[in-house]
Parts: structure tokens; C-alpha cells; sequence
């Protein structure tokens, strides 16, 4: 364990490594984020960026929903996009809409531009973030950062795209262009999760959400190369990497491919069949529908209860949404879904030991 000296949860850790685990380990993307009454009265005084930058503030917010809702893992609280200014490259959060460029990237020289960076100097407060966290927290903590194909589809369309069409383009017209840029961004990020381990992350998640808008064929000529080198320059570091993105159910076999060691499902394709596209040497993650959260407490249990019974049919999983939590959800609602995974016993007795056979 990373963490402290004293025991951590570590059935987040277990399960990401496909080993027996006491209960169903969950956790939600987004779980720090404007559903909790007490962030969104500290978004009131500070910025999202602001957040990022105050490590102390930083930690309590990371903190807040491992308090609040009982999860077995932490998320560092920040953005994809704050390496990218790292990158050299200013842009704004906007409320609602997402990330928004100063001046997006489409030519030669923009993408000469942009720069690598040493983490420890350009964004010293999250690591410090962290450092903070890593002895403080009682469950591990995930470091994380943008995957390549969605920082570029943010910088090249110069905000949120429902196409990506200029994305796509650059990719098809310029793939000399393209691979120049997927080179700087996997190596950039590759490093900035290594800084991310190296200060006290238990595990990372790469956050490749848009890139379920390519082909199969397009995907595996022109970024898994390079989520494949980022995942084998992780690999030595013996921490659990995860890889998600929304709309992937074809690209599932390409993730276990590439080298991933949970990978993320969203909420239309079904577990079971996720797992027939990994394999057995990844765990899965995911995937109740986030607006599953707006439905009466009971019908909510049978939607939880469908996810988990096809998650634990085989060992490696681990309960979460198939995207993030939306703003409008009720606590209240988060509280229960762990309620109900941590109870839940699985048919499947390989996937689960009793604590006294884990001691
Ligand atoms: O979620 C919140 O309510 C917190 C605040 C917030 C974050 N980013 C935190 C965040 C806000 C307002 C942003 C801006 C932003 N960045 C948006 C718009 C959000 C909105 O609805 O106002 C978007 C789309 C981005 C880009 C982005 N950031 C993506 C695509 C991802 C990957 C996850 C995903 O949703 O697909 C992020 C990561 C992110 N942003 C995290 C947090 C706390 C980290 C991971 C996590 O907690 O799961």
C-alpha cells in the first residue's frame, strides 16, 4: 500500500488486480462535483481552477465524498485540462459547456509549440496535493489525466465537439501532423502520471472519454500506438491502470490489447459482454447508467443490482457509473448505490472471500 503507514481499504487495489475481495469495491467518476451541497458553497468563493491550486482545499475536496458516501476509492480532484497549460496552451473552464481554447490548435506551428513539461515544476500543487492525500487518505487514491485522442479533440476543436471534425480531419489530411501531436501528448502524460505515482497514487485513470467516436480500424492506427507505449511506460511502475471512454463497446478488445489493467465500460454495453470482448487478464469497471440516479429508490436497486450481478461473474470488478455523476444528482441516491454494493453477495464465490480468509 502507497498510502500512510496505517491500513488503507484496499479492496479498490484487489480487485484491480483480479484478487478476492471481502465486498464489491465502488467508487464514481465525478464524485466530487456539484451534486454535494458543501462543493458547489465552496464554488462560491473559488474557481474550479482555484480548487486545483489550493492543495490544502484540494485535499478536502478529494476528501469529501470518501467521508460522505462511504466509497472505496479516492479521485484526485482536478481537470484533464490543467496539463494542457502546462503544454503552453491557455484555455478556460466553462460552466455547463467544458473546456474552451484561447486559440485552438490547427497548424504546423501550433503543434511545434507546444511543449513538454517537468510536473514537478509547472504544476508542483498537484503533486503536493497529493503527497497531502496519500498519507491522509483511508482508502487509495487515483491519479488521472486526459488520454490523448480527447486533449486533442479539446485543442484542435478549440472546445466541446459533437463531430469532431476538424479532430478527425487533422488525423485523416496531416497524419504526420497528427502522430507529431499524439507523440507530445502520450509522452507528456505519461510523465505527469508517473510524477502522479511517484508522489503516492495508488492507481491512475486515463480519461480517453470522446474517444469512442473513432473506428475500430481508425483507433488502431492512430492513437492506440499511443495508449499502448503510455500503458507499457506505466507498466513498471506496478500500479493499476485504468482506460475509459464512453461509446467504446467496440473498442473494448483494443483496450485489454493495448496494455490497460482495468478497463472503464460505459452503460450500453452489458458487463458480461465486455468481459467476452477483455479476456481474463483485465478487470472491469463501470457501469450503472448515471441517470439511473433519477429514478425511485427501488427501481434504482434493480438497476444496481443487474450491473453487479453481471460485473461479478468473473473476478476483476469494480462498481462504478458509466460516466460521470451529473450535477442535479441526490446525495442521497450515491449513499444508498454503496449501501447496496457493499451488501451484495455475489453467486460467483471465486470473485469473494470472507475477511477472515483475507486476514
Ligand atoms: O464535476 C463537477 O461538477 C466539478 C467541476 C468541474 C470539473 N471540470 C471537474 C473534473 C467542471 C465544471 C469542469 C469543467 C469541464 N472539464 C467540463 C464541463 C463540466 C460541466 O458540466 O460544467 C468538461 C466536459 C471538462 C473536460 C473533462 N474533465 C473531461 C472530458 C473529463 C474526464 C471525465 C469525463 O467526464 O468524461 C474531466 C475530468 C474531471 N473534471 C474530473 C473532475 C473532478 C476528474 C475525474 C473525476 O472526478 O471523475
Amino acid at each position: 500500500m502507497r498510502n500512510g503507514d496505517f491500513a488503507v481499504n484496499n479492496r479498490f487495489l484487489r480487485a484491480c488486480r483480479r484478487e478476492p475481495v471481502d465486498r464489491v469495491p465502488v467508487w464514481f467518476m465525478r464524485q466530487a462535483g456539484r451534486y454535494d451541497p458543501e462543493y458547489r458553497q465552496i464554488r462560491e468563493t473559488y474557481t474550479l481552477l482555484d480548487i486545483c491550486r489550493e492543495p490544502e482545499l484540494c485535499a478536502r475536496v478529494t476528501r469529501m465524498p470518501v467521508d460522505k458516501l462511504g466509497v472505496d476509492a479516492a479521485i484526485l480532484f482536478s481537470d484533464i485540462m490543467v496539463p494542457v497549460g502546462a503544454m503552453g496552451m491557455s484555455f478556460s473552464l466553462q460552466e455547463n459547456v467544458g473546456p474552451v481554447m484561447e486559440r485552438p490548435l490547427r497548424t504546423d506551428e501550433d503543434v511545434a509549440r507546444l511543449h513538454a513539461f517537468d510536473p514537478e515544476e509547472a504544476l508542483p500543487y498537484v503533486l503536493e496535493t497529493i503527497r497531502h492525500l496519500a498519507k491522509a487518505l483511508p482508502v487509495p487514491l487515483i491519479g488521472f489525466a486526459g488520454g490523448p485522442f480527447t486533449l486533442a479533440s479539446y485543442m484542435i476543436e478549440g472546445g466541446p465537439s459533437r463531430d469532431y471534425l476538424r479532430t478527425k480531419t487533422m488525423m485523416l489530411a496531416r497524419p504526420d501532423l497528427w502522430h507529431a501531436l499524439m507523440d507530445k501528448l502520450s509522452q507528456a502524460m505519461s510523465r505527469y502520471l508517473r510524477a502522479q505515482i511517484q508522489a503516492g497514487a495508488s492507481a491512475v485513470q486515463i480519461f480517453d472519454s470522446w474517444v469512442g467516436s473513432l473506428s475500430v480500424h481508425t483507433f488502431r492506427a492512430h492513437v492506440k500506438p499511443y495508449v499502448q507505449r503510455m500503458l507499457t511506460d506505466l507498466a513498471p511502475l506496478g500500479v493499476p491502470v485504468i482506460y475509459f471512454g464512453v461509446h467504446t463497446g467496440e473498442l473494448l478488445a483494443e483496450f485489454a490489447e493495448a496494455g490497460a489493467t482495468v478497463v472503464g465500460v460505459d452503460w450500453r454495453t452489458p458487463l458480461d459482454r465486455a468481459r467476452q470482448r477483455v479476456g481474463t487478464s483485465v478487470a472491469l469497471q463501470g457501469n450503472l447508467d448515471p441517470v439511473s440516479l433519477f429514478a425511485p429508490p427501488d427501481a434504482l436497486r434493480r438497476e444496481v443490482e443487474t450491473v453487479l450481478r453481471l460485473g461479478t461473474e468473473s473476478p476483476g470488478y469494480i462498481f462504478n457509473l458509466g460516466h460521470g455523476v451529473k450535477p442535479t444528482t441526490d446525495l442521497a441516491q450515491l449513499q444508498r448505490v454503496v449501501e447496496w454494493v457493499h451488501a451484495f453477495e455475489p453467486q460467483n464465490q471465486a470473485a469473494r472471500r470472507t475477511k477472515e480468509e483475507l486476514a
